[in-house]
């Protein structure tokens, strides 16, 4: 039986900014999954937060979601078998130095906060976050 997964992707504005958006989306074909759905938008810090509320007691929390809206992003519903567990692998360790060679993020990533990708953790939250930016 086919076991396909939604999760939400994020590239994040240090990378649409460097331009690498259609790199990255082609890494993502490349490792099987399937772009369901994806838009590029601006947001407002204001939605950083409540995309970003469970880090909301974190030192980071501002400085994180200041840097979210700062920039275009480009949002997307990745489709695979197990897809937020092997996005998560594909996108390597939150830290880009930290992060395995052949990662998204030890690739493209520059430092913590900008590590270039975002990506759900678990399949509850994935349906929260796809719920986040594509519910119409
Ligand atoms: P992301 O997967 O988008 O989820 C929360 C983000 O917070 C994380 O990637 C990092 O970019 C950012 N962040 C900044 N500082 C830290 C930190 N000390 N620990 C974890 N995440 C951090």
């Amino acid at each position: 039986m086919s076991n396909t997964e939604q999760t939400l992707s994020i590239i994040k504005p240090d990378a649409v900014e460097r331009n690498l958006d259609n790199e990255i989306k082609q890494v993502f074909i490349k490792n099987g999954f399937n772009i369901f759905k994806e838009k590029k938008i601006q947001i407002e810090k204001s939605e950083a937060e409540k995309f970003y509320k469970v880090h909301e007691t974190k030192p980071f929390y501002s400085d994180l979601c200041s840097y979210l809206s700062s920039g275009p992003i480009v949002v997307m519903i990745l489709e695979k078998e197990n897809a937020v567990v092997d996005n998560r692998k594909l996108m390597g360790a939150t830290n880009p130095k930290d992060a395995e060679e052949g990662t998204i993020r030890k690739k493209y990533g520059i430092s913590i906060d900008k590590n270039s990708v975002h990506g759900s953790d678990s399949v509850e939250n994935a349906k929260i976050e796809i719920d986040f930016f594509f519910k119409d």
